[in-house]
């Protein structure tokens, strides 16, 4: 098992990586939490395969859950179905000594975290990460929140959890196209920190991932430590590829693309707007969209998806901050900054390289 500390100012916590550990959930969150009354929250395919070894292990360290199982996909990340889950809990006779575990992707890890974040004020919760996005980004950080029609994670709070327990075994059952766009985010984190990562990407499914994810975990948490709640402008880095990702993930209405997917098309249009902004090489950009369309990730943006809906979207995104459009740019692989001198025409002309990048 490789354990990673994430040291921070008020709670600190351990992101727990092994084959098999989600059966031992149960044993290893009673070192962390009172065992009691809890809430697994999972969604319908997680369910299929992990609820009943995690259900097992928890009863077995003497946790007594009531499951929550959501649909699953991104339109699960609502508002609705966060105060769905909080009636739930409290018919269950849920309080504020329970705890919550949540089960599954960057959705269930976002939305449960959420209810955690807010039930009876803010109750501990354990994140059990079942997908490569959640695994090596989304369950460390505390970031959890739902999505608006309008925009991606548009209500939201920090909420750190008191443990993550990363299961590579989980990725086993993930279908191709889910599989493949956990990557977008690796190659999201080589980009701005470790482009040596890039050498150590997979190229098949059979390839183990416990080193790659305790890899990306520790680029996540060391920028997490340092700047917790995104206030001193590093944190905002890991927003890479995410300005016009987040918009066109919306805009092609929640479910079209997986969020990989649309963070791939995110990063190049970022990679395209450093080419032309920050004096990246035009080489970089042709490097990173052949890697990406190799893992069968989407490198082109598909006509029907209309650019003013993506500018609308981002306009309403939180990284859209008194006129002034902030854009994460790279000049060179392994390092990244913050720039506000893109403008929507900027913007505008980076959505329609996508539909023909070349
Ligand atoms: P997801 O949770 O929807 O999972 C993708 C699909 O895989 C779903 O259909 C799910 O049911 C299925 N699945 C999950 N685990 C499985 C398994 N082991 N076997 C078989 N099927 C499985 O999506 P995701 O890509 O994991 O996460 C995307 C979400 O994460 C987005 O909402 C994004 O905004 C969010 N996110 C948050 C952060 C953060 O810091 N909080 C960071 C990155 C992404
Ligand atoms: N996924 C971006 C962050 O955690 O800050």
């Amino acid at each position: 098992m490789i354990k990673l500390p994430i040291p921070l100012l008020h709670t600190s916590y351990e992101v727990l990586i092994g084959k098999g550990l989600i059966s031992q959930s149960g044993e290893l969150a009673a070192k962390v939490l009172v065992p009691g009354r809890c809430a697994v929250v999972t969604d319908s395919n997680v369910a299929t395969y992990y609820l009943e070894p995690t259900l097992a292990s928890l009863q077995t360290a003497g946790f007594d859950p009531v499951t929550f199982i959501v649909p699953a996909g991104e339109k699960s990340k609502s508002m609705s179905q966060a105060e769905d889950l909080c009636q739930q809990m409290i018919a269950a006779g849920m309080d504020r000594k329970s705890s919550l575990f949540a089960l599954g992707g960057g959705v269930i890890g976002d939305l449960a975290g959420f209810v955690a974040a807010i039930f009876q004020r803010g109750i501990p919760f354990v994140q059990l990460p079942t997908t490569i996005v959640a695994q090596v980004d989304s369950s460390v950080g505390g970031k959890t929140g739902v999505n608006t029609s309008t925009g991606k994670n548009l209500i939201g709070t920090f909420h750190q959890p008191r443990l993550v327990i990363a299961d590579p075994h989980t990725l086993e059952t993930l279908p191709d196209r889910e599989y493949w766009e956990g990557f977008a985010e690796i190659i999201k984190h080589a980009i701005i920190r470790d482009a040596s990562m890039l050498e150590s990407l997979p190229t098949k499914r059979s390839d183990p991932l416990a080193s790659l994810i305790a890899r990306n975990v520790a680029i996540k948490a060391a920028i997490v430590v340092a700047d917790e709640k995104e206030e001193n402008g590093l944190r905002a880095l890991l927003n890479f590829g995410h300005t016009l990702g987040h918009g066109i993930e919306n805009a092609a209405g929640y479910g079209f693309f997986l969020h990989g997917e649309a963070i791939s098309l995110g990063i190049i249009a970022a990679l395209w707007l450093s080419v032309h902004h920050a004096g990246l090489s035009d080489s970089i950009l042709q490097q990173i969209t052949q890697l990406l369309l190799a893992l069968a990730l989407p490198v082109t943006l598909p006509n029907h998806i209309d650019t003013d809906s993506i500018l609308t979207s981002i306009g309403k995104d939180k990284k859209f901050e008194r006129g002034a459009m902030r854009f994460v740019l790279t000049k060179h692989l392994g390092s990244a900054y913050v720039s506000s001198e893109i403008t929507g025409q900027d913007a505008r002309a980076a959505i329609e390289y996508l539909r023909t990048p070349s």
